[in-house]
């Protein structure tokens, strides 16, 4: 990334927009010419060589992300991250998890579909020092899932400091597919993730913009490694992308350009690969692809520039476009892909994945609407901008903030709905806490590509329609929707639904 702080200052001076002015500096600090290093891997734990009884401690620690530079984080069983748990259809699993924070934290089972007292929400508070012991009933088809922390108010910087994980749903219909999968060879997880560094050592973005835009960073991490290079066999890999950042979108894409096979969703796979030569990946969704690296040749897989921004009026906008023109460039590296043992023989990529039954649009006897708002139309961020504080700023959906005590919806168990979604200022990623959907239709048209598929997180800006299926009890504890860019849920984009 070429930048020349100097002229930026100076341009960004001219319009008068000191909080900005520091914000980007900052935010392209970063040194963009340090070392390669292997793609680390998260542990894998199959629970079922653990007889279904897994342990996770949540727990501080220093990790390198680069060598000699000890970072502060967070992790689950280890310094940052935590374990991939393969779990298999039909099996409860056990996990117990220890909090030896000094802090309240909680596990979401971001995708799993089990009642709402086992899912891990803001109510399920584990208190410093004390153990919350879920038995998982896993009844959902094969997919990559994702756990984190979502304690209300500190989800943003929690998983920003590491606490996310994978589940790695598996079932006899994926395994007769013999689809690539021995884990960390040609089954590889890659959780992507951009963090802020300043000489050398992650830092917690704060303030006014950062809750706006949500947080964000100047390096990219695969799997916590920064410039990460993965050895892959020369034949077909099987990547499950995970975008485990708070705010930033992907849109993801080979340095050659080459075509890939997108073969899952956040739900599971889909009925048949779909050929692709870029992907997008915000928040909170998952891809399962499969890339075919037998030329033998070195690639490199590459994101678009962030232009995910809030809309804005007036000077802050001139300085926001400025910023974006020099942060935006040609677009950075992700990951590097180092194929080992020269050319191999090309790859069949299978015809037909597995056929799942369709939800009925028919059958939906309910509508409703959502709009993820900023609470900022019409007068612009200056106004914001002038309290300067980091609480609150109007995040709401349908006009009202976050409440734990008050249930939004209810929702019939076993029904089937249609919830039109829509937001504002900038795109949002919408996601639903115990169900899949699928989207029905996009901004009044049909669905995009990238719609397909059975999902539990979407971007949204325009209306989509989502067709809803609710299959989960919801007594005890409510369910979640909310806006996956950590910092809008934090600060109040979310909402609580019953099944009853
Ligand atoms: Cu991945 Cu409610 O979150
Ligand atoms: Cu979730
Ligand atoms: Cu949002």
């Amino acid at each position: 990334m070429k930048f020349n702080r100097r002229s930026f200052l100076a341009g960004a001076g001219v319009i008068g927009a000191g909080a900005f002015t520091s914000y980007y500096a900052d935010w392209t600090a970063a040194d963009a010419a340090a070392e390669r290093q292997p793609l680390r891997m998260p542990p894998l734990i199959d629970a079922r060589k653990e007889g279904n009884a897994v342990a996770l401690h949540v727990q501080a620690g220093t990790t390198e992300f680069f060598p000699g530079r000890a970072s502060a984080s967070l992790g689950y069983s280890g310094s940052y991250l935590g374990p991939s748990i393969r779990v298999y259809q039909g099996d409860d699993v056990e996990i117990a998890v220890t909090n030896t924070l000094n802090e309240d934290t909680t596990v979401h089972w971001h995708g799993l579909l089990i009642p709402a007292e086992l899912d891990g929400g803001p109510h399920r508070i584990i208190t410093a020092g004390n153990v919350w012991r879920p038995a998982l009933p896993i009844r959902q088809p094969a997919a990559t899932l994702f756990y984190h922390s979502h304690v209300h108010g500190r989800t943003g910087v929690q998983v920003y400091s590491g606490l996310a994980g994978l589940l790695l749903v598996t079932d006899e219909a994926e395994r007769a597919l013999a689809l690539p999968s021995e884990y960390g060879v040609d089954d590889l997880p890659v959780v992507i993730q951009d963090r802020q560094f300043a000489d050398g050592l992650m830092v917690v973005p704060q303030g006014m913009m950062t809750m706006m835009q949500g947080r964000r960073g100047n390096t990219i991490l695969s799997n916590g490694t920064p410039n990460a290079t993965a050895r892959v066999p020369n034949r077909l890999v099987r990547l499950r992308l995970v975008n485990g950042s708070n705010a930033r979108i992907y849109d993801l894409s080979f340095s050659d350009n080459r075509t890939f096979h997108w073969i899952a969703s956040e739900g599971g796979l889909l009925d048949r690969p779909i050929s692709v030569s870029s992907l997008t990946l915000a928040p909170g969704e998952r891809a399962e692809v499969l890339v075919d690296f037998s030329n033998g040749q070195a690639v490199s897989l590459k994101t678009a520039p962030d232009t995910n921004m809030p809309m804005m009026t007036g000077p802050l906008a001139k300085a926001r476009n400025f910023a974006k023109e020099i942060l935006g460039g040609q677009g950075e590296t992700v990951l590097q892909f180092d194929p080992v043992g020269g050319h191999g023989a090309p790859s069949k990529i299978p015809e037909r994945l597995v056929e799942r039954p369709r939800a009925d649009p028919s059958k939906a006897n309910t509508r409703r609407r959502f709009v993820l708002n900023m609470g900022m139309g019409g007068m612009g961020m200056g106004g914001m901008m002038g309290g300067g504080t980091d609480s609150g700023g109007g995040m709401v959906i349908n006009g009202r903030p976050f409440d734990m005590n008050r249930i939004d919806e209810k929702v019939r168990l076993g029904d089937t709905e249609i919830w039109e979604v829509s937001g504002e200022m900038m795109s949002h990623p919408f996601h639903i806490h115990g169900v899949q959907f699928e989207v029905l239709s996009r901004n009044g048209g049909k669905p995009i590509l990238r719609d397909a598929g059975t999902r539990d997180t979407v971007v949204i800006r325009a209306p989509v329609e989502l067709l809803v299926h609710f299959n989960q009890p919801a007594e005890i504890a409510p369910f979640m929707y909310h806006c996956h860019i950590l910092e809008h849920e934090d600060n109040g984009m979310m909402g609580q639904f019953r099944t009853i």
